[in-house]
């Protein structure tokens, strides 16, 4: 009896949700009614999980309903695991009916977390605390804060320390205020700040960071899909060398940007001289990279091109940064953008004609003759990248409206925007 396992279900990590034993090869459920921080500091034991902050009895619709595994559990709280406790009570209590599933918070459940940004590292700081995420408000939140968060989601230092929702509000809980870092403790958690769920902010004040692991493409002095390509390290934008650069990488390169999958190296060259770090040389993607951050190149040094005449200036064969799906013609089907290396969709809720004059504009397809909803063309997979656009109608692309980023989980692809367009391609 002494080997059994433990796990947590439907929390958001292995040391938060419902406990369920495993024995005689099955998972079951454990049920108690007097279950307390001393039942619970066994389990966050027993899991590695860090010390226990909360016992609970989960709401109905995380309750079990399979097998039970144990009915009705008493620790002293200092047992090496949750078998050790007394689980034989007497007959005369189990009769009286124990029936509500048990759950743990451990403090290892906490995590950290960037939302809405650009990419893995920069965006919204989002905690994980007591079985939720919330936000950090931005009083006092500055650069030792930032290097915190960055170091602990393995993002190097900070670059900035963003405050005014810049990557967007969040939702729930706020979490924390007044943090004040020293900026070498390992866990946001363990710096000075006020006590958890106490503040006076809103979530027009949620903190956010860019780290110094951030990296992005752009083509600079470019409205389309041919420029110079720069990369954007260590919080500056620099350019990117042309010794070694291989086809895969310029199309990589293209496919990253939203161009397309294909481009050529530009030989000839219109542009001037230019100042400012050039981040990367020997960018060397081969077959098997499938991303231009994969490939593998010589190290980030802000002095990369011995000569600037190596700047890379590529021309993407693809200009489109958008596709209608579904339809016969390109021009008629679920409306699906290219954002951060792959497609995704739009969500319907507030989708109407002057955003379908866009979407078609930008298709090369004339005007709109109907803006369509409820995935009228089937439901896209991937992610749902823009919700709630509101065009004004002139814009020349989808991606210069006015958007919430699909992030949210506000919608779903049974919500999926569609277009008719009057022209064909
Ligand atoms: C529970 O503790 C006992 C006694 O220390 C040990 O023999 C057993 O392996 C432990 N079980 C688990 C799952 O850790
Ligand atoms: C287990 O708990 C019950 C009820 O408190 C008690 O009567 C019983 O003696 C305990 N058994 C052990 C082995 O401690
Ligand atoms: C932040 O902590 C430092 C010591 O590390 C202290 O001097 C300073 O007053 C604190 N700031 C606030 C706003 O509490
Ligand atoms: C990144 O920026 C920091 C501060 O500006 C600097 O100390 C560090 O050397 C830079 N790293 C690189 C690789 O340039
Ligand atoms: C990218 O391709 C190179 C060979 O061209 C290979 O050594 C490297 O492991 C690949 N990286 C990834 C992440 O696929
Ligand atoms: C698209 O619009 C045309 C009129 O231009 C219409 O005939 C056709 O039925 C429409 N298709 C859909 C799926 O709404």
């Amino acid at each position: 009896a002494g080997s059994a396992s433990l796990r947590l279900v439907l929390g958001g990590s292995r040391c938060d949700g419902r406990v369920e034993i495993f024995q005689h090869g099955t998972w079951g459920r454990v049920l108690d009614d007097h279950w307390d921080m001393r039942e619970a500091s066994v389990v966050c034991r027993q899991l590695r999980c860090g010390e226990a902050e909360t016992a609970y009895n989960p709401p109905k619709p995380q309750r079990g309903t399979g097998p039970v595994g144990l009915r009705g559990v008493r620790c002293a709280g200092h047992e090496a695991n949750l078998t050790l406790c007394n689980t034989s009570l007497p007959e005369s209590m189990l009769a009286a009916g124990i029936a509500e599933d048990v759950g743990v918070v451990c403090r290892g459940s906490r995590q950290v977390r960037l939302v809405n940004g650009p990419g893995r590292c920069a965006g919204r700081v989002e905690i994980y605390y007591q079985g939720s995420w919330g936000t950090i408000c931005d009083d006092g939140w500055d650069l030792p804060d930032a290097t915190v968060v960055c170091h602990q989601l393995g993002c190097g230092g900070a670059v900035e320390a963003v405050g005014s929702a810049q990557f967007g509000e969040g939702s729930g809980q706020i979490w924390l205020d007044a943090v004040n870092c020293s900026g070498a403790e390992a866990a946001l958690w363990d710096c000075p700040a006020g006590s958890w769920g106490q503040h006076d902010c809103g979530h027009k004040e949620d903190a956010g960071v860019v780290c110094s692991e951030f990296v992005d493409l752009r083509l600079e002095n470019s409205d389309g899909c041919s420029g110079r390509l720069q990369v954007f390290y260590n919080g500056t934008w620099g350019s990117v060398c042309s010794n070694s650069m291989t086809p895969k990488t310029v199309s990589l390169a293209c496919k990253e940007l939203g161009c397309g999958d294909g481009g050529f190296l530009e030989t000839r060259l219109p542009y001037g001289r230019v100042s400012g770090p050039a981040w990367l040389d020997r960018v060397e993607c081969g077959e098997r990279n499938s991303s231009f951050w994969q490939c593998p190149s010589a190290p980030w040094d802000p002095q990369s091109c011995d000569d600037l005449q190596d700047e890379t200036h590529i021309t993407c064969n693809d200009r489109e940064k958008i596709r209608a799906v579904g339809g016969e013609n390109g021009c008629l089907g679920r409306v699906e953008v290219w954002h951060r290396g792959s497609w995704g969709t739009v969500c319907d809720d507030s989708w109407d004609m002057q955003d379908a004059e866009v979407a078609c504009r930008q298709l090369g397809c004339g005007p709109a003759v109907s803006a369509l909803d409820k995935a009228a063309f089937g439901e896209g997979t991937g992610p749902i990248w823009l919700e709630q656009v509101e065009c004004r109608g002139t814009e020349p692309s989808l991606q210069d409206c006015w958007a919430r980023p699909g992030d949210s989980g506000a919608c779903r692809h049974k919500e999926d925007a569609a277009v008719n367009c009057s022209g064909e391609r």
